[in-house]
């Protein structure tokens, strides 16, 4: 369970975050704001289908950095704030967390910005289901996920986004327990299985741990792709700060655009932004 504390200017609860939360942020920011055109094409005056944000693991909105105590957003408000600075606001948001006293933290919050959300407290894995149901087919529409570990998103979770036509996500998902638990993993296939099925056919067990676990994300990349025409890239990525926390960040987009910024969002530099 991750700590939690308070954030004092509103008493309501946040997660107690390592200083990477950072990154993943400025990551979501770059995305948010470099498809505010294609966003717009798609929102009155333009277009009418919809631009939707979609969080299916949203934690409560704020979160308390462990090496400095600074209370920064969480990705819903992360979210909130650049789609308003762009200019181009989503038409619908849908946060879902599966603890109920997040959910309940980041509606106050977001009513607190005078905002409206949709709201679902459960398994992302059937949440999926009820947002895809509200989505307009004919939408531009971007989904982040950001769960702990990968043993919380099962592949069928990418595969019901994917049905939509026009469906962007960015997957940031720790995979640290992978790399702690990989032999384990291996041997008793059920998490692999929900996460990627068929990983057994890409991977070859006499290989160095390393080496599997790089064969591991292609299996999963290629799944991915497979599922559409959308360019899709991904990385390792290995936390700067204490060089040991993994994570997977895969992109993937419905335009042109999306390759171009894929090499933005994959060297973010927190340093910019703070200059
Ligand atoms: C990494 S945190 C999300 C942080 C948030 N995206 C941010 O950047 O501020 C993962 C969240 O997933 C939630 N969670 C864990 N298992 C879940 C599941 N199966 N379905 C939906 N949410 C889940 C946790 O309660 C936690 O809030």
């Amino acid at each position: 369970m991750p700590k939690r504390e308070v954030d004092p200017d509103d008493g309501l609860q946040v997660d107690v975050v390592g200083p990477w939360a950072t990154e993943k942020h400025e990551r979501l920011r770059k995305y948010i704001d470099a498809y505010r055109s294609a966003r717009a094409m798609f929102l009155p005056p333009k277009g009418t289908g919809g631009a939707a944000y979609i969080d299916l693991f949203s934690g409560p909105g704020r979160s308390m950095r462990d090496d400095t105590g600074q209370i920064i957003d969480g990705s819903p408000l992360v979210a909130y704030r650049e789609a308003l600075r762009s200019g181009t606001r989503f038409s619908d948001s849908h946060f879902n967390d599966i603890d109920l006293t997040n959910v309940d933290a980041l509606k106050k919050r977001i009513a607190g910005l005078g905002g409206s959300a949709n709201f679902y407290n459960e398994g992302a894995e059937t949440a999926v289901d009820r947002v895809v149901y509200a989505l307009n087919p004919a939408g531009l529409h971007f989904a982040f996920l950001d769960p702990y570990n990968l043993e919380n998103l099962p592949f069928s979770i990418i595969e019901k986004l994917a049905r939509l036509p026009r469906m962007d996500m960015l997957i940031h998902v720790s995979v640290f327990d992978l790399q702690r638990n990989l032999r384990r993993y291996l041997q008793d296939g059920r998490i692999l299985d929900a996460f990627m099925p068929g990983w057994q056919s890409a991977i070859d067990p006499h290989r160095s741990d390393h080496a599997i676990r790089t064969d591991l994300l292609h299996h999963w990349l290629g799944l991915i792709r497979a599922l559409g025409t959308t360019p899709a890239d991904g990385i390792e990525l290995v936390s700067a700060t204490r060089g040991q926390r993994l994570y997977w960040l895969v992109f993937v987009s419905a335009h042109a655009l999306g390759r171009k910024l894929w090499n933005d969002i994959r060297n973010v530099n927190v340093q910019d932004r703070l200059l």
